[in-house]
């Protein structure tokens, strides 16, 4: 997911096995994908064990966030299906830690049906009302395979889900309901509104 405020975030080298540095690279370990292409429509698969493979990939896509001045990053969007995100809604802030989920699932949602913009590192200069639930509870498992559960509300529960839907093949605009705002916003960033599969 994208921010729509971050600034500059300073050096992190505190604890957390895999806090990495927030401080923007200039060549991250991935490009990230861009709506239209094709792997984003690829479902990812649960990872089976967590190793230190997993942590290394974790790493990589928090330094490659970092260098977007994302939130959240799913897998899929670097091109690698397995089932695994990152999310870090203090990127100004060096000490916190991220949050890492492997094999994320829904355990329930509640609160209410709020409406939020959101944008995504695959749609850069997009930002477009979505409307999901405004709290979810989550099972997943941590960077060391521990078992978690999580009850989100606010952008955190927004980035989760918008992130999740990440690891289905699912786009936010793929659940926008206004589509002239879908389409002009698009085509002002220069990408087809043909590439979305709406299910508003
Ligand atoms: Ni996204």
């Amino acid at each position: 997911m994208a921010s729509s405020f971050a600034r500059l975030a300073r050096s992190a080298e505190r604890s957390g096995r895999l806090q990495v540095s927030k401080e923007p690279v200039d060549n991250p370990p991935y490009d990230i994908h861009k709506l239209g292409d094709v792997v984003l429509r690829t479902p990812a698969r649960r990872i089976g064990k967590v190793d230190e493979a997993v942590r290394d990939l974790a790493r990589d896509m928090l330094v490659s966030m970092y260098a977007a001045r994302g939130i959240g990053l799913a897998a899929p969007q670097i091109g690698v299906h397995q089932q695994l995100l990152v999310i870090d809604l203090e990127i100004e802030d060096p000490a916190s830690p991220p949050l890492v989920l492997v094999n994320p699932e829904i355990t329930a949602v509640g609160g209410s049906i709020c409406t939020y913009e959101e944008g995504c590192l695959s749609i850069p200069g997009v930002y477009l009302d979505v409307v999901r639930p405004s709290v979810v509870d989550i099972a997943y498992r941590d960077e060391m395979g521990r078992p978690k559960r999580l009850k989100a509300d606010g952008l955190m529960a927004r980035c989760i889900q918008h992130e999740m839907d990440h690891l289905n093949g699912v786009l936010f605009v793929d659940r926008v309901s206004d589509a002239d705002k879908l389409n002009s916003g698009l085509k002002e960033q220069g990408f087809d509104p043909a590439d979305v599969r709406s299910i508003a």
